[in-house]
C-alpha cells in the first residue's frame, strides 16, 4: 500500500473515497465539509439526512454525486478539549472506521484531510502522527486498498505529513 502526502483542494480529487470531517448532524457545514457538499451538490445532503447522524469517531458513506471521487465517508473527528477527553482515541477511531468501510466497499484509493485540526482544534502536530500511526497500523488488513492520500491544506501540513511519512 501506497501512503502520500499532497497539498490541495481534497475535492478535486478522482480517488474511490474522499473522506469529509463532518459533524454529527452529518447536515452540511464550513472548512473542508462545507467543501465538500458544495462540489458534491444539493444530493449529497439529501443522502445525509437518511443517515440520521453519526457518533464522534465512527464513519459513514454515501455516493459522491457530481465529486470526481465515487464515495464520500462521512467522519466526526472529536473537538479538542484539551486532551483529556478521549480525543486521541476517537480521532484514531475516525481513521481506523474510515478505512474498514473503505475496505468493506472494496474500495481502492482513500483521500483523508487533516480531520479535526480545523474548526475542532486538535493541534496539528499530534493529530498527523495519529492519522499516519493508524494508518500504517491497518496495512496488514486484507482488501484491495492500495493508496491513502493525506491531503494537506497547508503546506505546513504538507512538510509535517511528509516528514512523518519518511521516518
Ligand atoms: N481540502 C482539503 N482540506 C481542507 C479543505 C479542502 N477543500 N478545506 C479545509 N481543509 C482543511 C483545513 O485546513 C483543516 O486542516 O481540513 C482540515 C479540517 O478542518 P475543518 O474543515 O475545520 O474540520 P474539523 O476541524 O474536523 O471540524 C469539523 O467543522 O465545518 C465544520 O461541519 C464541520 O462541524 C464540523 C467541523
Amino acid at each position: 500500500m501506497r501512503l502520500e502526502a499532497c497539498q490541495g483542494d481534497i475535492t478535486t480529487l478522482a480517488v474511490d473515497a474522499i473522506v469529509n470531517a463532518a459533524k454529527r448532524s452529518l447536515l452540511g457545514g464550513g472548512g473542508v465539509d462545507g467543501a465538500i457538499h458544495r462540489a458534491a451538490g444539493p444530493e449529497l445532503l439529501a443522502a445525509c439526512r437518511l443517515l440520521g447522524g453519526c457518533p464522534t469517531g465512527e464513519a459513514r458513506i454515501t455516493p459522491g454525486f457530481r465529486l470526481p471521487a465515487r464515495y464520500v465517508i462521512h467522519t466526526v473527528g472529536p473537538v479538542w478539549q484539551g486532551g483529556g477527553h478521549d480525543e486521541p482515541t476517537l480521532l484514531a477511531s475516525c481513521y481506523r472506521n474510515s478505512l474498514a468501510l473503505a475496505r468493506q466497499h472494496g474500495l481502492r484509493s482513500v483521500a483523508f484531510p487533516c480531520i479535526s485540526t480545523g474548526v475542532y482544534g486538535y493541534p496539528a502536530e499530534a493529530a498527523a502522527q495519529i492519522a499516519v500511526a493508524t494508518v500504517l497500523a491497518s496495512l496488514a488488513e486484507a482488501g484491495p486498498l492500495d493508496h491513502v492520500y493525506f491531503v494537506c491544506f497547508s503546506v505546513n501540513d504538507l512538510e509535517r505529513y511528509q516528514r512523518l511519512l519518511a521516518g
